[in-house]
């Protein structure tokens, strides 16, 4: 069966969505315990303005401690704008993710810009730092909390052209509000991968209607480099009303792993760290998994 890259973002999508500040420590242990479970690659935090989201404060100092102590593992984060993406190259940080909405809307109550604005400042952030990798997240591809459900396809692969002729070629497809369900999938995908053939896409879901799983089993089926997942099922955006969390780590990687697909991810280990981060985080943990009851019907996995 075929190997899939499953990319752990609740560091970021999760914890951003969380009130109480959670301890850097904590933090830490999570991003070890993803590592140990086999992930390769982490989101880790975002370099956010601490008034917009005062979780992310420690971006910086977090930043230096798993670099510091991982040389193998791809790490990534979230900038919304370049100071975001000059504090990320400041502490040696290789790849960014800044984000903007196919919605007008959305990206003004995100980044307080226009989509003009946004990706002036995309171009800047390209030209001045040249080796830092840049993968570009679309939010509400597939539905905005304001102005609604996608109706064609033409205005993502526009916005994906401009996004290209500025010099950055891999992308993250967000379904923001979880709106999305496999057909959609399936047609923006191959899209997508037609008119862009030599570029990344990855797919970042929300499973708020229950459509997490077979959303991103879709998006692997139809040439997803990489599917994101949060731990415990974390996640959220607090500038979209609606949002609720990311497709659960762990669910989705125990389905992968019993179809036979190739994550290279210990799920029982994974499941380890789920918990660990249910004990000590005060979230809304979505996933299945985590909140299954200790017996009779916990299963173990190789
Ligand atoms: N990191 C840290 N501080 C930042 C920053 C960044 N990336 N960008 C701006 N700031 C600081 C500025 O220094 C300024 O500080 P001051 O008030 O002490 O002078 C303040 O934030 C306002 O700066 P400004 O450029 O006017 O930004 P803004 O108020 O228009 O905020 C954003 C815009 C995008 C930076 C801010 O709203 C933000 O970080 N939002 C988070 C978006 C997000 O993460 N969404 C969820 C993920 S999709
Ligand atoms: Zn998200």
């Amino acid at each position: 069966m075929s190997k899939v890259n499953v990319v752990e973002i609740g560091p970021r999508d999760g914890f951003q969505n969380v009130k109480e500040f959670i301890p850097t420590d904590v933090k830490l242990k999570i991003i070890d315990g993803v590592i140990a479970a086999g992930y390769k690659k982490v989101q880790i935090t975002s370099f956010v303005s601490p008034k917009a989201i005062p979780q992310m404060k420690d971006a910086s100092q977090l930043t230096e401690m798993v670099l510091g102590k991982y040389s193998n593992i791809d790490f990534f984060a979230l900038v919304p704008n370049f100071y975001g993406a000059r504090s990320a190259a400041a502490v040696g940080l290789k790849e960014i993710t800044p984000v903007i909405s196919l919605s007008e809307t959305h990206n003004k109550n995100n980044v307080k810009r226009t989509k003009k604005e946004s990706l002036e400042e995309l171009r800047k952030i390209r030209q001045e730092f040249p080796d830092i990798k840049i993968t570009q997240d679309i939010a509400t591809v597939f539905g905005c909390p304001f102005e609604g459900e996608m109706k064609s396809v033409d205005p993502l692969l526009e916005l994906i052209g401009e996004i290209h002729n500025i010099g950055i070629h891999a992308f993250t497809l967000c379904d923001t509000i979880g709106v999305a369900y496999p057909t959609l999938i399936q047609q923006v995908f191959q899209a997508v991968r037609k008119e862009f053939q030599d570029d990344e896409f990855n797919v970042h879901i929300h499973d708020t209607r229950n459509m997490g799983i077979l959303n991103s089993l879709t998006a692997i089926q139809n040439g997803a480099d990489s599917v994101q997942a949060a731990i415990g099922g974390l996640g959220g955006c607090p500038f979209a009303p609606g949002a609720t969390g990311n497709t659960s780590s762990e669910d989705l990687v125990y389905m992968l792993n019993k179809c036979g697909y190739e994550t290279g991810i210990n799920f029982d280990k994974l499941l380890e760290t789920a918990k660990y981060a249910k004990q000590n985080i005060h979230g809304n943990f979505s996933g299945h998994h985590i909140n299954i009851p200790e017996n009779p019907c916990v299963i173990t996995q190789e």
